[in-house]
């Protein structure tokens, strides 16, 4: 049993395999945090200290004070005076939130989130349920815990029925709190803009509040809901980390409060800005999952561990079977898409061991350029004179797999659908609407949009042999409002929008069923846990230059596991270094999932049968990328010769089997410096080094390999391990 209730003390206590989350009721009404940390026999439990200028709720032997204590869920209004989880407007009109707890239950596996992606249980999943009640406003407010127990990680989510008669509007929504004692924490976070996303950052905490956020409607590039707590000192093998993410792809609000008494308050959810929601009688709202990770081991292990639970409970659990190399047209063909190039594409890709053409932007409507035709989903004739369906085919007949790309939330003002519907948009009434890629946002929160793309894209696809779809989205909101809602219901347009989204996912998921779908917002703008859980893949960056990468995949590899990470090679170039910076390009995707976007028919042959080798050595190896364990060595964001090494290592039974290494590097090293770079490899066990064919025992790997830094620039050095016998 993972979850256990104290009756005599009011006691709830969570474990997973390796920590434990205590919180009590106090005074029969407030839940107060008491652990979070390792497993241990007698943990120390958090005690507050009051404060004057305090308000107090009642003073026994001590005051209890909701502005000092450590509370499970605090609430706006009555004194605690840090971050608020939940605000909510009552039916008197003032904001003063007061839940008292009313009960609880404890079930196996987990509650489900209508309408949100949440992950999926672990066989041994519990989740408590905590409710609480206010009478005033007569509506009832549970707390969900789900405990993931091989992953060390525990989920929390709430939900709000209004069961008066009268309307209440919740005005802030935070899915998870939590209170820790004392600050020495740094706050480690993921920063970007487009092209240049998942940019790592490591502050120190200061009194008072610190926050990231997304106001742009999706998770964006430009701060990814990811956070961690590292203690100072901290490091990839070291040191106490907490680790925070939530499960969802709209605005977001990570909020992390120094307060008076020196102790850290943190809170993840949609927050306050651009959101509101109001519940009539029987309404019930559903906060996002967000989810927290506790490991003594450094930010290495909270990795794994959050890549473990990405593979095994977000991502769809085909996710580890056969990924095709896919040959992508953007880069090579923009918007010139060309039925007959595309099948020469074919023919060289096949040669090349490549196992899918993907017919990016261009293809439908009067799409020649990014200035029109979104929303108009036909098949343009001219490019495809025969249709899509048979042009798939002749695609399938030559051995390959066939992928498409869409962006269905978009729409162009240039475009039939736009001039038939122009109130389908996003927008605020009597609002000039700002542009952006010379396009609108389609109105999700209306159900009539939903209907229309579900029927269309079914009347387009239906029929067509496809194996992939590219859902892209390369805009943010702006002008949020639905002509759909009522004047009362605008500031839910931005929530609203993000489950008309969800639901259209969820169509295309059953209703294309086995067609894999890649996500992509301009590459990685909607770089979440929620579209993790809908695609099995994910176009980390527009950036397909290996030195942006070599930073952009190692800042993402801090939450997010190889197995999502969508990398492909681009063109090198036809300079004299071409063969080198082809190799480097490569030895960077493989951090991830290989893919190739060129024109291969302008490639030399030598090109072509160098791409032929790779994918080889990456059919050998990808196992290892997808579900193997990542160990980073040197970081790109610390050093100023910008390298980056790391290596995936994959089990068999309980010891190590097979080792990816990598180094790569993007400056020259004048120095030519070497590297010890040790390598967590079986004691008592000999690796054979693919490439080099030698042998070395665990224990020298452990103590460490010397690594000689390249005299060149932007190179890469790739090396195998793999268990033999043989000493
Ligand atoms: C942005 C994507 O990230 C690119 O890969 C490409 O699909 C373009 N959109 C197409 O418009």
């Amino acid at each position: 049993m993972y979850i256990d209730f104290d009756r005599k003390n009011m006691r709830f206590m969570l474990n997973t395999d390796n920590t434990a989350y205590i919180f009590e009721i106090v005074g029969g009404k407030f839940p107060v945090h008491r652990y979070y940390g390792k497993k241990i026999d007698r943990p120390e439990f958090m005690k507050a200290k009051y404060h004057s200028f305090s308000p107090y709720q009642f003073c026994t032997d001590t005051y209890f004070s909701v502005a000092d204590e450590f509370m499970e869920f605090p609430l706006f209004g009555s004194g605690d005076f840090r971050c608020t989880a939940l605000k909510l407007r009552g039916i008197n009109g003032d904001c003063c939130t007061q839940f008292i707890y009313s009960g609880y239950s404890i079930k196996n596996g987990r509650t489900e989130i209508p309408g949100m992606p949440f992950a999926r249980p672990e066989k041994n999943s519990e989740t408590l349920e905590l409710y609480m009640r206010d009478e005033l406003n007569s509506c009832t407010l549970t707390l969900y815990y789900t405990v993931f127990p091989e992953c060390d990680i525990i989920s929390r989510s709430f939900s709000l029925i209004n069961e008066g008669k009268t309307a209440v509007k919740i005005e802030k929504a935070m899915s998870l709190s939590l209170d820790l004692a004392g600050h020495e924490f740094d706050l480690i976070s993921l920063h970007g803009k487009h092209m240049m996303e998942c940019m790592m950052q490591r502050t120190p905490l200061f009194y008072g509040n610190q926050s990231i956020m997304s106001r742009r409607g999706a998770s964006s590039h430009q701060f990814n809901p990811f956070i961690a707590l590292a203690l100072s000192g901290a490091d990839e093998e070291h040191g106490d980390i907490y680790a925070f993410n939530l499960v969802y792809s709209g605005n977001f609000l990570d909020e992390v409060e120094v307060d008076h008494a020196g102790n850290t308050r943190v809170a993840i959810g949609i927050g306050s800005e651009n959101f509101g929601m109001r519940l009539e009688e029987n309404e019930e709202f559903f906060s996002p999952e967000a989810i927290m990770l506790y490991t003594e081991n450094g930010l290495g292990e909270m990795s794994r561990k959050m890549h473990a639970f990405v593979r095994g409970c977000i991502s769809p659990p085909e996710i580890c079977q056969n990924r095709p190399v896919v040959l992508n047209t953007w880069e090579a063909c923009h918007f010139k898409i060309d039925e007959q190039l595309l099948l020469d594409f074919a023919d060289e890709a096949k040669k090349c061991g490549i196992d899918m053409i993907v017919v990016d932007d261009g293809w439908f409507g009067e799409r020649c350029d990014d200035r029109r035709g979104l929303g108009d989903w036909y098949v343009n004739s001219e490019k495809f004179p025969s249709g899509l369906r048979d042009f798939a085919e002749k695609i399938k007949d030559k051995g390959l797999k066939f992928g498409i790309w869409i962006e269905p939330e978009m729409i162009s003002p240039d475009s039939g659908l736009y001039r038939a519907h122009p109130e389908w948009c996003l927008g605020c009434t009597g609002r000039e609407l700002s542009l952006s890629r010379s396009q609108l946002v389609l109105d999700l929160c209306n159900p009539e949009v939903v209907k229309y793309l579900k029927e269309t894209f079914a009347g387009i696809f239906d029929g067509v042999p496809i194996d992939y779809i590219k859902w892209d989205f390369n805009r943010h909101l702006s002008e949020v409002g639905s002509y759909a809602l009522p004047y009362d219901r605008q500031d839910e347009a931005t929530h609203r929008y993000m489950l008309g989204v969800y639901e259209l996912y969820r169509f295309f998921i059953n209703h294309f069923a086995g067609v894999m779908i890649e996500n992509c917002s301009g590459g990685g703008g909607r770089y979440d846990l929620a579209m993790m859980a809908l695609s099995s893949q994910i176009w980390t960056s527009d950036n397909t230059s290996p030195s942006a990468r070599m930073k952009i995949q190692y800042g993402s590899s801090l939450a997010y596991p190889a197995s999502v990470m969508s990398c492909h090679v681009s063109d090198p170039g036809n300079s004299e270094n071409e063969m080198r910076l082809l190799d480097f390009r490569y030895k960077t995707a493989l951090g991830g999932i290989l893919g190739y976007e060129m024109n291969i028919l302008k490639k030399s042959v030598q090109v072509r049968k160098e791409i032929l080798e790779q994918i080889k050595f990456y059919r050998m190896v990808e196992d290892i990328i997808k579900t193997g364990d990542m160990y980073r060595l040197i970081s790109p964001f610390e050093n100023t010769s910008e390298i980056s090494s790391y290596y995936y290592a994959k089990s068999g039974g309980s010891r190590t089997e097979r080792i990816l290494f990598s180094f790569l590097q993007r400056n020259r090293d004048e120095k030519k410096t070497l590297y010890l770079l040790r390598i967590a490899a079986a004691d008592g066990a000999y690796y054979r080094e693919y490439f080099s064919g030698k042998v070395y025992s665990g224990e020298e790997l452990r103590s460490g390999i010397c690594i000689n830094a390249s005299a060149e620039d932007a190179s890469g050095q790739i090396m195998l391990f793999e268990l033999t016998d043989k000493a």
